[in-house]
C-alpha cells in the first residue's frame, strides 16, 4: 500500500468522489490487497454473495463508459470495478463457507447445522417476497463501500456509479441475459487528475434521530 498512515476515520473524511483520472496504472500488489479487503466485507449470513469484476482493458472500459451514458470516469480511470450481486447464490452449495468456519473453529458443527437451516427459511422467506435482489444488492455495496476505504488508504481515488444501463454493463462483463445476477454497483478506480472540495453533508440533526424516526436525539 502506497499510504498506511490514514486512520478509518480519515479515509472517511478525505475520500470524494473523483470524475478524472490520470492515465497511470493501479499497480497489480496495491489492487490485489484491495480486492482482498473489499471482500472482507460481512455479508448477510456470510453467504458472500456479491463478485467484483475487474475491469482493466481499453475495450472493456470503453464498453462501461457507453453503457454509463458517456460518463468520464470508466474511459479515464485505469480500473473499473463492477460489483455484481448474486441474487440466487443462496440456493448454491455453501458447504465450502462452512468447512472454512469449522476448520478455525469459528463455527462449531451443532451452530452451523442451526445457521443451515435458518438462513435456509430466511431467504426462501425473502424470494416469497421478491426481496432476494435487493439483498445481495445490500451485500454487494457493503463490499464496495469496503474498497472505498481502501482505496482512499492506499492513496488512489474512486468514484461510485450508479449511472449506467444494466443490460449493457451485464453484457461488457459477459453476463448478458443473467437474471440470477444484479449490478450493484460500478467503482472507477485510479490515480486522480481533479481534486474535489467536500460537497458537504447536512448536519446530523437532519438525519440522525433518537429513538424514533423524526425525534430529535437528545445529547449527552
Ligand atoms: C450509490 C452511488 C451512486 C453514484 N453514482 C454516480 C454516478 O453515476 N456518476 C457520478 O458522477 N457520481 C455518482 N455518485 C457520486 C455522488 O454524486 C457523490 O458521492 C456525492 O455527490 C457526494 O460527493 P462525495 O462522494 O465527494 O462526498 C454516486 C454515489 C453513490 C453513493
Amino acid at each position: 500500500m502506497t499510504n498506511r498512515t490514514l486512520s478509518v476515520a480519515d479515509a472517511i473524511r478525505t475520500r470524494r468522489t473523483i470524475r478524472h483520472y490520470r492515465p497511470e496504472p493501479v499497480a497489480d500488489a496495491v489492487l490485489d490487497e484491495l480486492l482482498e479487503l473489499a471482500v472482507e466485507a460481512p455479508s448477510s449470513w456470510n453467504l458472500q454473495d456479491r463478485s467484483v469484476v475487474v475491469v482493466r482493458s481499453e475495450e472493456g472500459r470503453g464498453a462501461l463508459a457507453r453503457a454509463a451514458g458517456g460518463q468520464p470516469q470508466p474511459q479515464e480511470a485505469p480500473v473499473v470495478l463492477v460489483f455484481v450481486a448474486e441474487s440466487e447464490a443462496w440456493r448454491g452449495d455453501r458447504t465450502d463457507i462452512y468447512q472454512q468456519a469449522r476448520e478455525v473453529g469459528a463455527w462449531n458443527e451443532e451452530f452451523v447445522a442451526g445457521f443451515a437451516a435458518e438462513s435456509l427459511a430466511f431467504q426462501q422467506g425473502l424470494a416469497a417476497r421478491g426481496l432476494l435482489r435487493e439483498y445481495a444488492v445490500k451485500d454487494a455495496v457493503i463490499a464496495a463501500t469496503y474498497m472505498m476505504l481502501a482505496a482512499t488508504e492506499a492513496g488512489l481515488a474512486s468514484s461510485p456509479m450508479n449511472g449506467w444501463d444494466e443490460v449493457e454493463v451485464k453484457k461488457a462483463i459477459g453476463i448478458d441475459g443473467r437474471d440470477d445476477l444484479a449490478i450493484a454497483l460500478l467503482l472507477a478506480l485510479g490515480h486522480p487528475a481533479e481534486q474535489r472540495p467536500h460537497p458537504g453533508r447536512r448536519s446530523a440533526d437532519r438525519n440522525v434521530f433518537g429513538e424514533v424516526y423524526g425525534r430529535g436525539r437528545e445529547l449527552g
